[in-house]
């Protein structure tokens, strides 16, 4: 079987051109949108997914219109948690329109084009051993899709929220050259901050966006019956991480079933539990991200800083 390195030239497709076009409808698109932001980890099951859903939540209570893209392509997670999945996508000629959240929250996620619960996504490489360039090939292609026939209309914000794996980070650069910034979130355990770092690093020298900071989630659990903080990961305090790493440290998340509930029904906690201690700590980290992207403060933040 020939791969396509035995092909001479393109065959005729007009691959290159057809990339150009479409980088260019990029820049046209991603032009039209205020701020993009990509919270990312390079580790999985962190909580990016159910972060990202809650600071779209609360930066839309700020009255920003916000876009999520779930740039997870293999584990979409957003339009379940933020109660899309089922919205039929609408293709128009100039464009995709995504799906409507809470709050006018807009979504655009793998999992809104997949046809059942069970499908995963599978990319076929060309031959053995070209899979995995074939992977990440097809990965950014679908990606720079995504942005490029994506009708946002006019948005304040975009939150990205990424895929696992350091290796990753790089291929977004070529698609968002102009990122505002970078939100790491981390687990307390030893086993994630060593890989959390990596993907630091590499964040800071090849995205060359401001990383507006790192988050701590699943710090602690509260007890059913008494209320009281119990740490829950024994590792080090990432606060110490953030400082050795020279980042700001954003705050912590507690682990809270309230939380998982919540995005498991499709709507944050923030938006349907906001007095639970985890939603307060989702709202003062939205806040103080607001407050590093130099957004205006809200009516009552005036108020409390007089
Ligand atoms: N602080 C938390 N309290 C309770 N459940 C949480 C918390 N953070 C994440 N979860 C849950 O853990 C699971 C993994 O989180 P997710 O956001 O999907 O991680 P990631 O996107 O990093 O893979 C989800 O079911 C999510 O609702
Ligand atoms: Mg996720």
């Amino acid at each position: 079987m020939k791969t396509y390195r035995d092909i001479a030239g393109d065959a005729g497709s007009d691959v290159q051109g057809q990339v150009e076009t479409q980088q260019r409808r990029l820049r046209a698109r991603m032009a039209k949108i205020g701020l993009k932001v990509a919270v990312l980890s390079g580790k999985g099951g962190v909580g990016k997914s159910v972060i990202v859903a809650n600071l779209a939540a609360a930066l839309a209570t700020r009255g920003m219109r916000v876009g999520v893209l779930d740039a997870d392509l293999n584990g979409p997670s957003q339009a379940k948690m933020l109660g899309v999945r089922g919205q039929r996508l609408q293709f128009r000629a100039d464009g995709v329109k995504p799906a409507r959240g809470p709050l006018g929250i807009r979504v655009l996620s793998m999992d809104l084009f997949l046809p059942s619960d069970e499908t995963p996504v599978l990319w076929s490489g060309p031959a053995e051993g070209e899979g995995y360039i074939w992977r990440g090939a097809m990965e950014v292609a679908t990606l720079r899709e995504f942005l490029a026939d994506t009708d946002w209309g006019e948005l304040d914000l975009l939150l990205l929220d990424l895929p696992p794996g350091t290796d990753r980070i790089p291929n977004l650069l070529p698609l968002l050259p102009e990122l505002h910034g970078v939100i790491i979130v981390t687990l307390p355990s030893e086993v994630s901050q060593v890989i959390v770092a990596k993907s630091v690093t590499v964040a800071k020298e090849t995205l060359k966006a401001p990383v507006l900071g790192m988050i701590e989630n699943m710090a602690a659990h509260l007890c059913c019956r008494c209320g009281a903080e119990e740490p829950l990961f024994p590792g080090q305090d990432s606060a110490r991480m953030a400082e050795r790493l020279a980042i700001p440290f954003l705050g912590r998340v507690p682990f809270d079933p309230v939380l998982t509930r919540s995005a498991d029904e499709g709507t944050p906690v923030l938006l349907l539990h906001p007095s639970t201690p985890a939603a307060k700590a989702l709202s003062q980290i939205a806040a103080t991200i607001a407050e590093a992207l130099h957004l205006p403060p809200t009516p009552i933040e005036r108020e409390e800083s007089r």
